[in-house]
């Protein structure tokens, strides 16, 4: 099974149950607020442009779509330390992060390298969560976030790396996501497991 079939399928577990849905769009929040905080950290004061600005506006603006996505549909206001799949978000996008600049000389293009490798991911997840999801709200809100998002991926995919870097980065940046998606996985097989053992 190739891994956007298995995506899909995941997506599709996960919009078959309301509540897990909702957990998975916080989680989603979650993701974009990181994202958003890893751009205002990894540029430096004299270089923020209007683009940046723009950029990070925009991220916070997602974060903040899904969340009220997420409190509309009925989750209750908590921290995102209460999320059931918080820790496994947090080490994907730390892993990212460290792995890529790892991977790089120049301080200077670790905020385009994390974006670009960031944007190749949510275009495609977005895009998966847009035809499997039947939550209306949020497929407005999907529609919303992907145009932008469309427009953040061309902006980062002209940019320029060194030879090799474009490979590198897809490469642990699948690891690390195919680790996400199963450790959610197994969380939510377990969990199922468990309420039906509790029947
Ligand atoms: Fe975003
Ligand atoms: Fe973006």
């Amino acid at each position: 099974m190739d891994s956007e079939t298995r995506l899909e399928d995941f997506l599709a577990v996960v919009a078959s149950d309301p509540a897990l849905e909702l957990e998975w769009i916080d989680l989603l929040s979650q993701l974009e607020y990181v994202g958003c905080r890893k751009i205002v950290k990894g540029v430096g004061f004299e270089a923020v442009s209007l683009e940046v600005i723009r950029h990070v506006a925009e991220e916070a603006s997602h974060a903040l779509l899904l969340k009220s996505v997420a409190e509309a549909s009925g989750l209750p206001p908590r921290s995102w330390r209460e999320g059931r799949f918080s820790a496994a978000g947090w080490r994907y996008f730390q892993g990212l992060d460290r792995g890529l600049c790892a991977l790089l000389g120049d301080p200077g293009l670790h905020y385009p390298a994390v974006s670009w490798a960031v944007e190749e991911r949510v275009l495609r997840l977005y895009a998966a969560c847009l035809r499997v999801t039947r939550n209306e709200s949020l497929k407005r809100v999907l529609r919303t976030i992907l145009a932008q998002e469309e427009r953040h991926g061309a902006s980062f995919g002209a940019a320029s790396f060194p030879e090799g870097f474009r490979d590198a980065a897809r490469g642990l940046e699948g690891a690390l996501w195919r680790e996400f998606i199963d450790e959610i996985a197994h969380d939510v097989k377990r969990g199922s497991l468990f309420s039906r053992n509790a029947r």
